[in-house]
């Protein structure tokens, strides 16, 4: 028995600058992360190449079975200098995109704005630093909307809010040395809401038809133990890494013990008249959630210094050092699970329990935007990718949706694993893929670019067709 509703979208997702490739094409300019993939990978200029083989990746969706597909527009596709005129040849290729999804009965769910800040507004007043940003990015809303609202019914503001903010680099935010690391921080993060804010009121307003919300990348916390010391340390960890964005995404508010710890930390952001009722208005109409793994904290001493998160980008086990949030908590692994070569720990559970405490607290609709195992796959003399851990991972993820469904009560309008294609990940170059498709390509070496369907393409055609009966 299948508990999936008919209506279930059954996608799959990617985002520009790791698919599209042409970085400089048709009149597109540099984004901040075309700039910041590390040397030792792919750069973003070629990428899968989508750019150019959008026909083809949609013939491979189709006998896939998609009925929805998640990308990203490149802002610098659509607005060459961030604001201002616009590029037709970017409008014509989404406008393509589009077209050829619908055509195939595959419903756009667009990322408009997916760490790809155009290089411009970066260095005019250092991007999402500046208030600046709000009316530029709005303004870049508004073209989507007017030019791609008659097509598209959904649409996602910002893509993990929450990891720009833990993990600054990824948007490269412009450090300044008169303010704390900690206070820019915060202020970067207010102006993304107001932004945020911003865009799901203006589709509110331009499109009553449609539906917007974030995608937000989540991790449930857990205690090391049942001390109540730990058990103290993982509630402020979800409430740092996890309720502050919810709360301000779907109440409005900054929540209590946030704004203590901001005042207590000298990083209270500056907040504009109007700001609050703005970012209350804007209220998105459903959250996507990115999930890949769960963290385990335990409380730490006064006598420990806090020290930066340093993420695995080699695939070498063991690599990454955990965070130590001074005062709060420090990470730690979690016995009971494993973990992949990145040493993200592998918990389809964690994504049932996510799915409850977001959705019994805020019975908003929820979608799943991203999931999937990122790993070193082998293509064999005959061309084919048996990719068993991928199935199983997403298999797991799966029977736990449909758990929360039944059996909690959580409505889950779709599901778009990461990623539909191999592409570059934004930490780790091709080296460590995500596809249901193979790309014939490597870090070094770019090869014809063939495309191959792997054995999780063939399992996942089979949960399609059986709309979740078959796992
Ligand atoms: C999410 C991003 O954080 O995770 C994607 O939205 C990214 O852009 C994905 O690719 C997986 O992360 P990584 O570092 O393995 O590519």
């Amino acid at each position: 028995m299948s508990s999936f509703p008919e209506t279930f979208l059954w996608g799959a997702a990617t985002a520009a600058y790791q698919v599209e490739g042409a970085y400089l094409e048709a009149g597109k300019t540099l984004s901040v992360v075309d700039e910041s993939i590390a040397p030792e990978y792919a750069d973003t200029s070629i990428a899968s190449d989508h750019y150019h083989r959008f026909k083809e990746d949609i013939c491979l969706m189709k006998e896939l079975g998609l009925t929805a597909y998640r990308f990203s527009i490149a802002w610098t596709r659509i607005l060459p200098n961030g604001r201002g005129a616009i590029n037709q040849a970017g409008v014509d290729f989404y406008n393509q995109l589009i077209d050829e999804l619908i055509k195939n009965n595959i419903e756009p769910i667009v990322t408009i704005y997916h760490f790809d800040l155009p290089v411009v507004l970066q260095e005019e007043y250092g991007g999402f630093s500046s208030r600046k940003i709000i009316p530029d990015f709005v303004a870049y809303c508004r073209v989507l909307f007017e030019q791609f609202g008659d097509r598209v019914n959904y649409w996602l503001t910002i893509n993990e809010q929450s990891n720009m903010f833990l993990l600054p680099y990824l948007i490269s935010f412009t450090e300044s040395s008169e303010q704390s690391l900690l206070k820019q921080k915060y202020e970067m993060n207010h102006i993304m809401t107001v932004a945020h804010a911003s865009a799901v009121k203006l589709c509110h307003e331009l499109l009553p038809d449609a539906k917007i919300g974030p995608a937000l990348g989540v991790s449930p916390v857990y205690p090391k133990t049942c001390n109540p010391k730990d058990v103290l340390a993982a509630e402020k960890a979800e409430e740092l890494r996890n309720t502050f964005f919810l709360e301000l995404y779907c109440n409005g508010q900054y929540l209590p013990s946030m704004q203590a710890y901001m005042k207590e930390h000298d990083c209270l952001p500056t907040i504009e008249v109007g700001d609050m009722a703005l970012i209350k208005e804007g209220k998105c109409d459903f959250l996507g959630l990115n999930y890949y793994d769960s963290k385990t904290v335990e409380h730490v001493t006064a006598l420990e210094r806090g020290k930066e998160l340093v993420i695995n980008t080699s695939g070498e086990v063991g690599s990454t050092e955990k965070e130590v949030v001074e005062g709060i908590y420090k990470g730690c692994s979690n016995p009971y699970l494993e973990s992949n070569d990145w040493d993200w720990e592998i918990d389809p559970e964690g994504l049932r329990i996510t799915l409850n405490r977001i959705y019994q607290r805020y019975q908003i609709p929820l979608i799943i935007t991203e999931n999937g195992l990122g790993g070193i796959d082998t293509l064999t003399e005959n061309n084919q990718v048996h990719d068993d851990y991928r199935i199983e991972y997403l298999k797991k993820h799966l029977e736990q949706i449909q758990l929360a469904i039944v059996q909690d009560g959580v409505a889950v309008f779709g599901f778009c694993p990461w990623s539909f294609i191999d592409l570059i990940s934004t930490t780790s170059g091709f080296r460590k893929r995500y596809g249901f498709v193979y790309v014939d390509r490597t870090d070094t070496e770019v090869r014809e670019l063939t495309r191959y369907k792997k054995d999780s393409f063939y399992w996942y055609q089979g949960v399609i067709r059986s709309n979740g009966k078959r796992l």
